[in-house]
């Protein structure tokens, strides 16, 4: 049955996970996976993680079977997260809203794919370039068509629309706008206010659904501040999908937990929405897990801890892209460098080639993906200044290809 089975490649982020584990240099430095890394370079669990297995533990909860949609509790709050609690946007869109718990925001990534695949097979997913790298291959997995739109600096930090919107000329009625809700990966460059209500505008004149991709709600600007998009969005259309994870602003990441949100344009929808997404559920693994679920519930439902420690690593970020930048600029780095300066969030997208990506590993032992993606949220405070000198040695290199 195997015999002419070809192994597939292997995903270049994992490999350059097992290329720096195996690299021998004391000063290598992995920039390379999107965690959060406190100044030493670790990554503990949240106190307010820890505080809340041990009361799950001891209040000793019952490990049968839960419902196909997970977690009510935490599927409540997380509602509550994304669209804010108390809003004239949660009060307008709460009895037209579905959440399901899913595994991670890969999980509702690839739900909400597969309910879209569901309802109309024809969709075309436009997904911004550069983009995630996973964005595609879930798209693709689910049956649907991709195609990407540019995402592109407008030379203060924020996306420029022009040629985005462009490029969506092309896109037909019906066709899904697949877009980051804050703290873009890979590039760090987010819309602007009024960019997220042009692109708004733009999906209702165009009939195009936004699926919005929220991984970092909290490590922007803040928690409401990061959703003003997709809250902005669910203000003006009738249909809205959500993919959130809370991998990352509540360090969960290997308890695979999030939610996929469906705002539909009438009440009455809700029902059929539900039951394609249990069916998706039980087709797929049953149901999701139960114990990230329980534990975001319990931070979602006592905020002020998870709120302090979430705060921590958002100011940290800032203060890391700050210190980068002034060691950069000390160094007498060209401008071309400077622009993670404006960008928001975990990550940055350097303007290097592959080439120098690889220089970069090599020759200073710095791990970021060959795209030129760094993980700001992954240096150290003692690697600061000589990855600022490495970064402007490599920029300046004469290389084929730039
Ligand atoms: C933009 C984006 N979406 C979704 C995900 C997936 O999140 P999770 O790890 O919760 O599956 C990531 C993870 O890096 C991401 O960067």
């Amino acid at each position: 049955m195997f015999s002419d089975l070809r192994p597939l490649p292997l995903d270049p982020l994992w490999a350059l996970q097992d290329a720096h584990r195996d690299d021998p240099r004391p000063h290598k430095l992995n920039l390379g996976i999107g965690i959060y890394r406190d100044a030493h370079g670790h990554t503990p669990v949240l106190n307010a993680v820890q505080h809340a297995e041990r009361a799950l533990a001891d209040a000793a909860p019952s490990k049968v079977y839960r419902p196909l949609s997970g977690n009510a509790d935490f599927n409540a709050a997380m509602t509550r997260l994304l669209l804010g609690d108390h809003t004239p946007t949660l009060e307008r869109t709460l009895d037209r809203t579905v959440t399901v718990q899913t595994v991670g925001g890969t999980g509702a990534l690839r739900t909400l794919a597969d309910l879209i695949a569901s309802a109309n097979p024809e969709a075309t997913v436009w997904t911004s370039n550069p983009g995630y790298a996973n964005h595609h291959p879930l798209m693709r997995a689910a049956g649907l068509l991709t195609a990407e739109y540019p995402w592109q600096d407008d030379g203060t930090g924020t996306t420029d629309l022009t040629p985005m919107l462009g490029t969506l000329d092309a896109a037909q009625p019906g066709d899904i706008l697949l877009v980051q809700g804050c703290c873009h990966n890979p590039t760090g460059i987010d819309l602007s206010e009024e960019s997220w209500h042009t692109l708004a505008s733009y999906c209702m004149g165009r009939g195009l659904i936004p699926l919005i991709d929220m991984a970092y709600q909290g490590l922007g600007q803040g928690l409401h501040e990061d959703a003003q998009g997709l809250r902005i969005m669910t203000r003006h259309l009738g249909t809205v999908l959500i993919a959130a994870s809370c991998s990352k602003n509540m360090g969960l990441y290997c308890e695979r937990t999030g939610t996929a949100t469906v705002l539909v344009p009438h009440p009455h929808e809700k029902t059929a929405v539900l039951s394609v997404l249990e069916g998706i559920a039980r087709r797929t693994y049953s149901m999701p897990p139960e114990h990230g679920a329980a534990i975001a519930a319990t931070l979602l439902n006592t905020p002020h801890p998870w709120h302090q420690e979430l705060d921590t690593m958002r100011d940290r970020i800032r203060t890391v892209r700050e210190a980068l930048g002034h060691a950069l600029r000390d160094a007498g780095a060209p401008h071309d460098l400077l622009t993670i300066e404006h960008h928001q969030g975990m990550f940055s997208l350097l303007p290097l080639t592959p080439h120098q990506m690889d220089t970069l590993r090599d020759h200073h032992a710095i791990y970021g993906t060959r795209e030129g993606r760094i993980n700001i949220a992954g240096i150290p405070d003692h690697a600061i200044t000589p990855l600022a000198h490495a970064l402007i040695a490599v920029y300046g290199q004469e290389v084929v290809g730039r």
